[in-house]
């Protein structure tokens, strides 16, 4: 995986790249609540603090860090900021100088947001593939509430993405989720910057971990060594059968076809077969004669619907999905202005995660 690099060597990006004018004079302060305390939101406190200059001389942004929450922390809030640094080290039984009630049902995310006087909800919690709960509500209360709510879980897409746009647009506040598809590349925000164009398809290569494990067990890993692999790298999601089994990649193909495609599908209606009865044998000389497997996600618009698959396919060793390896992905979108409009991440880390919705965040407030 490519290292990440603090902001203090990162090269400085323009403002258009994220297609916002810097806020001159005015700053303001935002509370922010982190529901969902794992890999992908102690990334982001970490990249937030990173970035807070910048986010503060090019964007007018402040924050404080005023809640976080998970079934084992509980809900932690303080108005007045919960400090980052404690925060990452957080002991669940010791946090330092916080507003704490024990583990509590869902419903007290209202009192929390209160208490934390949220300003935007970063919603990480586990993929609920057959539900998208309880994240659907935890996103509804937020909006409810009047905060801005930013997801990396693509349950809520999939299973109420129309609902919370309009309770969104109702409420004069951003629901966004760039992180879902690819990580933080901007998939959805790409498609914002081509009014009326129409999608016909796509396909790609939308899961790392699979792509992980087809990549070691190419190189010799077993199943199981190279899902331990996958894991250690933080990507898996939390139950990792979700990958395995093709589960992961179908939701993001449904996400993809409901947001890009306007034509809202069930999970189940995509096609779905994992890469369990990938032996490492048939990857060897698959690979051998020059037509590798790969966990390859499609949709194509058929009339008023669509058809989408998710599936272990062989490509020609020398086609751009072969070489996608490790935690890399890759999608190819067929326009009616484009015919074809390709993009490749190379080598993400949790940081790229962390980065969508950092860029959401600030695309959030920039019309706030
Ligand atoms: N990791 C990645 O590379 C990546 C990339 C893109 C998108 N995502 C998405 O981001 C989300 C988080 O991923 P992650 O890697 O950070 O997962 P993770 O490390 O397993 O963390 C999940 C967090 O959610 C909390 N949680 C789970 N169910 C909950 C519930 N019902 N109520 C409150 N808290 C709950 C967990 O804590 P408790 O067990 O204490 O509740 C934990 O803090 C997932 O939806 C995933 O699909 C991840």
């Amino acid at each position: 995986m490519a290292p990440w690099k603090s902001g203090a060597s990162a090269p400085r990006q323009r403002d258009k790249s994220i297609g916002l004018q810097p806020l001159r004079g005015r700053i303001r302060t935002y509370n922010l609540c982190f529901l969902g305390f794992g890999n992908v939101n102690r990334t982001l406190v970490r990249l937030l603090e990173d970035r807070a200059q910048e986010l503060r001389e090019r964007y007018g942004i402040t924050f404080r860090i005023a809640g976080i929450a998970s079934r084992r922390l509980g809900w932690i809030a303080d108005a007045e900021g919960l400090g980052s640094a404690s925060l990452l080290a957080l002991n669940s039984d010791s946090p330092p100088g916080v507003w704490r009630t024990e583990p509590a049902p869902h419903k007290n995310i209202r009192d929390w947001l209160s208490a934390a006087q949220a300003d935007v909800l970063f919603e990480a919690t586990s993929l609920d593939v057959q539900s998208g709960q309880p994240a659907i509500d935890h996103i509804r209360a937020a909006l409810e509430h009047g905060t801005h709510a930013i997801t990396a879980n693509k349950g809520p897409i999939v299973h109420a993405y129309r609902e919370l746009r309009d309770l969104a647009a109702a409420r004069g506040k951003r629901f966004l989720f760039e992180s879902t598809v690819m990580d933080g590349v901007p998939i959805f925000s790409l498609f914002d910057q081509m009014p009326a164009i129409h999608l016909q398809g796509f396909h790609g290569i939308l899961n790392s971990t699979t792509n992980v494990i087809l990549s070691e067990m190419e190189q010799g890993l077993t199943f199981d060594e190279a899902l331990q692999k996958a894991q250690a790298l933080g990507i898996a999601e939390t139950d990792a059968t979700h990958d395995i089994d093709g589960w992961d990649a179908a939701v993001k193909t449904a996400a993809l076809i409901t947001v890009l495609m306007d034509i809202p599908v069930r999970v189940e209606e995509v096609q779905r077969e994992g890469i369990r009865d990938l032996t490492p044998q048939a990857l060897r000389n698959a690979r051998r004669d020059g037509w590798p497997f790969k966990l390859v996600c499609r949709a194509q618009r058929v009339g008023d619907g669509v058809k989408a698959s998710v599936a272990p396919e062989k490509v020609l060793a020398t086609s751009p999905m072969a070489k996608i390896s490790g935690t890399s992905s890759y999608i190819y979108f067929e326009t009616d202005i484009f015919p074809g409009l390709a993009i490749t991440e190379e080598n993400p880390g949790l940081y790229a995660t962390a980065y969508g919705m950092l860029a959401d965040f600030v695309r959030a407030t920039a019309a706030h």
